[in-house]
C-alpha cells in the first residue's frame, strides 16, 4: 500500500507531525498559509490536509482536489473551510473543540480572584506609581457562590476547580446535566442570578443565548456581584452591562469575548467598557495556551488516525458521524455515496455478487451523503477486495470508496 501523504500548513504544533510520523504516514509541514493557487497545486500530491485559521479552503481548491480524504482544522473554528462542498465531495472535516477546555476554565478561576481583589485596577495604579493599599471592597472567594450558565465541557471544569477553592457552585443548563461534586442545578436562570456572587457564562452562540444577559438579568444579579464572560461576545448586552457597572450594581466584570472583535493583532480594539472600574478585558485568549496548542495537535492527529485506520468519523463537523474500533479477521471497506433511494440495495448487490459475507455494516447519513462502512469475510468470496472496491465505486452514486484494512 502507498503511504498516506499529509500536508500540514500554518506551523501547526510539531506534536501533530511527530504523532502522524509514528503511524507511518508521510508528513510535510509548512509554516505559512498558502494562497488559493498554491493550495490547488500543492494538494494534488496529498491525501490529507491540516490547517489552522488563516487558510481559506475555497470551493475551487476543493473541486480541484476531490481526491482529498480528510481535512483537519487544528483550531476550534471551521468557517475558513467550505464545509458543504467538502461534504458533497466525501471529505470529512475534523477540528479540536475541546483541547482548550482546561485553559478557559483556569482563566475564569483566575478572573474570579482578580475581580474580588480588584487586581486589575491595583496593578494599573502600581504601574502608574500610585500606592493604593486598602482592604475596602476586597474579598476572598472562599465561601462565595459561583453561578455557572452552561454546564458543558468548560462549565463543568470551572465547577470542579471552583469547589476546590471553597466556593459553592450552582449551575443552569437547558439540558439535564449530572452535577459534579457538590454543585447544584437551578431550573431557572433567575434563581441562579439572584443567589450568585459570581456569574460565569459558558454557553454556545445561538439565537437563544443572544443577549442572554441584558438589563433584566443584570438587575436580578446580587448587588456587588461579578460577571465573567469567556464564551461568546453576543451573549452579553454590553450597553446594559456598562449601565449596571456605572450604577455600581455590578461590582466588576471580566470579558474575554466581545460582540465585535478585531480580526488581527494589527487592528485597534474599542469597547464602551474601556476605562471602567474593576473591569478586566482580555483579547479572546481563554483557550490560547501552549498546552492547548499541543492538545489540538494531538486531538486532530488522532482524528486522522482513527479515520484512516478504522473509518471513524466521530467529531467530523460536516459529515455523518460513525465511531468504530479495530476488528480482526475481517476486511473493512468504506463508501461515501449520494444519499438517494435505493443506493444501499445497489451497493449491497455488489457485495452479494462477490459472495463476500457481511459481518457488520454501519451507516450514517445526512441530507446529501451517506457514509457506509462494511466489515466483510472474504474467505469464500469470488472476487478480490480491490475488484469489489472498484465495483462499489463504479456506482453512479458513489463518491469515494476505500479499503480501510
Ligand atoms: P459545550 O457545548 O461543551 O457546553 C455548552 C453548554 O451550554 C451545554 O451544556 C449546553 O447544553 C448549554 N447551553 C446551550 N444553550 C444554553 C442556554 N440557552 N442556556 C443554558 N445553557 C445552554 O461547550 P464548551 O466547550 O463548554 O464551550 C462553551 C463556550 O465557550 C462556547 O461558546 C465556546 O465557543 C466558548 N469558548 C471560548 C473560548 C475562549 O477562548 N474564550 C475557547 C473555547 C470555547
Amino acid at each position: 500500500m502507498t503511504k498516506t501523504r499529509i500536508l500540514l500548513t500554518e506551523n501547526i504544533h510539531a506534536i501533530a507531525k511527530t504523532r502522524l510520523l509514528e503511524e507511518g504516514y508521510h508528513v510535510d509541514l509548512l509554516t505559512h498559509a498558502p494562497s488559493e493557487s498554491e493550495y490547488i497545486q500543492l494538494l494534488k500530491n496529498y491525501d490529507i490536509l491540516g490547517i489552522r485559521s488563516k487558510s481559506e479552503i475555497t470551493d475551487v481548491i476543493l473541486n480541484e482536489n476531490p481526491h482529498l480524504l480528510a481535512i483537519g482544522a487544528f483550531c476550534i473554528g471551521t468557517n475558513q473551510i467550505k464545509l458543504s462542498t467538502a461534504n458533497h465531495l466525501g471529505i470529512p472535516v475534523f477540528n479540536a473543540p475541546h483541547s482548550n477546555t482546561r485553559s478557559v476554565a483556569e482563566l475564569v478561576i483566575a478572573e474570579m480572584i482578580c475581580l474580588s481583589r480588584q487586581l486589575g485596577d491595583r496593578n494599573t495604579f502600581a504601574h502608574q506609581g500610585e500606592w493604593v493599599k486598602s482592604a475596602d471592597g476586597s474579598f476572598e472567594v472562599r465561601g462565595k457562590t459561583l453561578g455557572i450558565i452552561g454546564y458543558g465541557h468548560i462549565g463543568s471544569q470551572v465547577s470542579i476547580l471552583a469547589e476546590s477553592l471553597g466556593l459553592r457552585v450552582l449551575f443552569y443548563d437547558v439540558i439535564k446535566k449530572l452535577p459534579l461534586g457538590n454543585a447544584q442545578a437551578r431550573n431557572h436562570l433567575k434563581d441562579l442570578l439572584k443567589e450568585s456572587d459570581f456569574v460565569s457564562l459558558h454557553v454556545p452562540e445561538t439565537a437563544q443565548t443572544k443577549n442572554m444577559i441584558a438589563a433584566t438579568q443584570l438587575a436580578k444579579m446580587k448587588k456587588g456581584s461579578y460577571l465573567i464572560n469567556a464564551s461568546r461576545g453576543t451573549v452579553v448586552d454590553i450597553e446594559a452591562l456598562v449601565a449596571s457597572l456605572e450604577s455600581k450594581h455590578i461590582a466588576g466584570c471580566a470579558l474575554d469575548v466581545f460582540p465585535e472583535e478585531p480580526s488581527s493583532n494589527k487592528e485597534k480594539f474599542k469597547s464602551p467598557l474601556q476605562g471602567l472600574k474593576n473591569v478586566i478585558l482580555t483579547p479572546h485568549i481563554g483557550g490560547s495556551t501552549e498546552e492547548a496548542q499541543y492538545s489540538i495537535g494531538l486531538e486532530v492527529a488522532e482524528s486522522f488516525r482513527k479515520f484512516m485506520q478504522f473509518g471513524t468519523t466521530a467529531g467530523a463537523v460536516n459529515f455523518p458521524n460513525i465511531d468504530l474500533v479495530q476488528r480482526t479477521h475481517v476486511t473493512r471497506i468504506m463508501n461515501v455515496h449520494r444519499n438517494e433511494p435505493g443506493v444501499l440495495g445497489e451497493l449491497n448487490g455488489f457485495i452479494s455478487a462477490a459472495q463476500a459475507n457481511i459481518q457488520a455494516q454501519y451507516l450514517s447519513t445526512d441530507q446529501k451523503v451517506g457514509y457506509l462502512v462494511v466489515d466483510l469475510e472474504m474467505d469464500q468470496a469470488k472476487a478480490s477486495v480491490t475488484h469489489l472496491v472498484n465495483q462499489i465505486q463504479s456506482s453512479k452514486r458513489s463518491i469515494k470508496t476505500r479499503q480501510i484494512f
